[in-house]
């Protein structure tokens, strides 16, 4: 799925992305250790080819939706995906990430996830929004739980974190009752 417009915050705006957008900048992003050091997406090497393979596929899919978060100067720092939605349950996942380091930190996580999931409530038939992460992966829990997402679930040893640690997993969730009485 793509958006035709911009969804603009104070600090940040997103969009779809296309083949335009998958410059070195956004493929270094993928492929740095300490952006990745708790992302699935570290497990293989990223290229031009499989990220406009995954661009292409993620645009055309019917239950997801993949925008990249901008600055208001236009500049590419990161990447945030709702999906897939489930189109029974109304339920979808949230994932996000901030590859330009210099702008962690400062509530854009947290910003980029409120405006996703003000588009997606709004735009789609979604009842709960869920996200998971690693439990050493204090700054994603934190932006997830400043918008409202409460702890569901902790899964203990789930993930091999590196070659010698397993680290535990967590669910957060908020559902779009819980969202629209705090906005
Ligand atoms: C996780 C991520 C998206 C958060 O975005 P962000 O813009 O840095 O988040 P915010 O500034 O909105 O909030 C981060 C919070 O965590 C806190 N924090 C950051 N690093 C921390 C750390 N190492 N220990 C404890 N708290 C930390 C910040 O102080 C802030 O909390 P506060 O507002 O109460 O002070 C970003 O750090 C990132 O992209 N990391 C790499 C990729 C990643 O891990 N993605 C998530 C996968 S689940």
């Amino acid at each position: 799925m793509v958006v035709s417009e911009n969804i603009v915050g104070k600090r940040i705006f997103l969009r779809s992305l296309d083949a335009h957008d998958v410059t070195e900048k956004y493929i270094s992003f993928l492929n740095d250790p300490e952006v990745n050091r708790y992302m699935e997406t570290r497990h293989q090497h990223w290229t031009s080819f499989s990220v406009n393979q995954y661009l292409k596929e993620i645009n055309e899919s019917k239950d997801s939706l993949l925008l990249g978060i901008f600055t208001h100067t236009g500049d590419h720092i990161g990447n945030i995906k709702c999906g897939p939605m489930h189109p029974i349950h109304g339920s979808a996942f949230i994932s996000l990430f901030i590859g330009n380091k210099n702008y962690w930190g400062m509530g854009i996580g947290e910003e980029a996830i409120r405006l996703t999931c003000q588009h997606s409530f709004d735009s789609f038939p979604l009842f709960k929004i869920n996200a998971g992460m690693y439990s050493d992966n204090t700054a994603s829990q934190r932006a997830f739980l400043k918008v409202g997402f409460e702890l569901e679930a902790i899964c203990q040893s789930q993930y091999q974190l590196n070659e010698n640690i397993r680290t535990n997993y967590i669910q957060v969730g908020l559902t779009k009752e819980k969202f629209l009485a705090t906005r």
